[in-house]
């Protein structure tokens, strides 16, 4: 494997370039290639079977344009279809979880809130991490259901989301959680949002710069980092709207992090 492939990343859509902003800039060599598959959004309420057949298109696509390693930047995607990954191609893969233990660990009301899909919540990973470290902890799981598809809009400002916020968050204000788990990668893009509706002294917390760093611990073991003198290329391709996704990584593409002449948006069916 040549060490200048890229890192490979896919999401049911936007979302997981949440994660993908975290990854560019911990590790500004390497260059990457994201798959945003907005058109089978949302994994969430899809069966089990349903989103792994969709987890192995993802994988089949990335190892066809050069990926090295593989971050499924998708909660669902990950609890649903990752041990299926491992054991079937021959790449590392580096997944996402909802952050239950930080947050059951640094509770200090002993009362945390997640919000997830349904497709994460009711999988059996989710319940083994989160049976771990929540005993003596009230866990408010709350589905964040229409949340991915209203972000897929491409319109943060939708007073639809909002509504469905107040909505979500009610149950976890009455509990006073002290720690709200964003456990799925399109919600980091709902933090403005959420702050305006939870009290101050709830902290939210991703997973996002965790995976960063779990991505860069696995590409120094199996000896797979860039060489610095590598000059990153990223390319993103979505089989939905690349306006959506443009909206979503603007400010970032200027913001000096990269170069913009070396990213790519482009539309393709897969
Ligand atoms: N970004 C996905 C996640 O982290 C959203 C799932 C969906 O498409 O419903 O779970």
């Amino acid at each position: 494997m040549q060490l200048h492939n890229p890192i490979g990343v896919f999401d049911s859509g936007v979302g997981g370039t949440s994660i993908w902003k975290e990854i560019v800039s911990l590790l500004p060599n390497e260059s990457t290639v994201y798959l945003a598959d907005s058109l089978h959004a949302p994994y969430g309420n899809k069966t089990q079977e349903e989103i792994k057949q969709l987890c192995i298109k993802n994988t089949e696509k990335l190892l066809a344009l050069g990926a090295k390693i593989i971050v499924v930047a998708c909660n669902t995607a990950t609890t649903n279809a990752i041990s299926y990954l491992r054991q079937h191609y021959p790449v590392p893969f580096i997944g996402i979880e909802p952050a239950i233990k930080p947050a059951a660990l640094q509770s200090t009301r002993k009362s945390v809130g997640i919000l997830a899909t349904k497709g994460t919540l009711n999988s059996a990973l989710f319940h083994t991490t989160s049976e771990k470290y929540t005993q003596n902890i009230k866990v408010v799981e709350i589905i964040g259901e229409g949340l991915v598809p209203l972000i897929e809009q491409g319109n943060l400002e939708n007073p639809a989301l909002i509504n469905l916020l107040e909505k979500y968050l009610a149950p976890m204000i009455t509990a006073q959680i002290d720690y709200l788990v964003l456990g799925c990668s399109h919600y980091p893009y709902l933090t403005p949002l959420l702050k305006k509706i939870l009290p101050k002294h709830v902290t939210i917390i991703d997973s996002g710069e965790a995976v960063a760093r779990q991505t860069e611990h696995i590409l120094n073991t199996h000896l797979l980092l860039a060489p610095q003198t590598n000059v990153a290329n990223h390319k993103l391709i979505t089989n939905g709207d690349p306006e959506v996704l443009e909206y979503f990584i603007e400010s970032f593409r200027t913001s000096g992090i990269i170069n913009p002449n070396n990213l790519t948006i482009k539309k393709e069916l897969f």
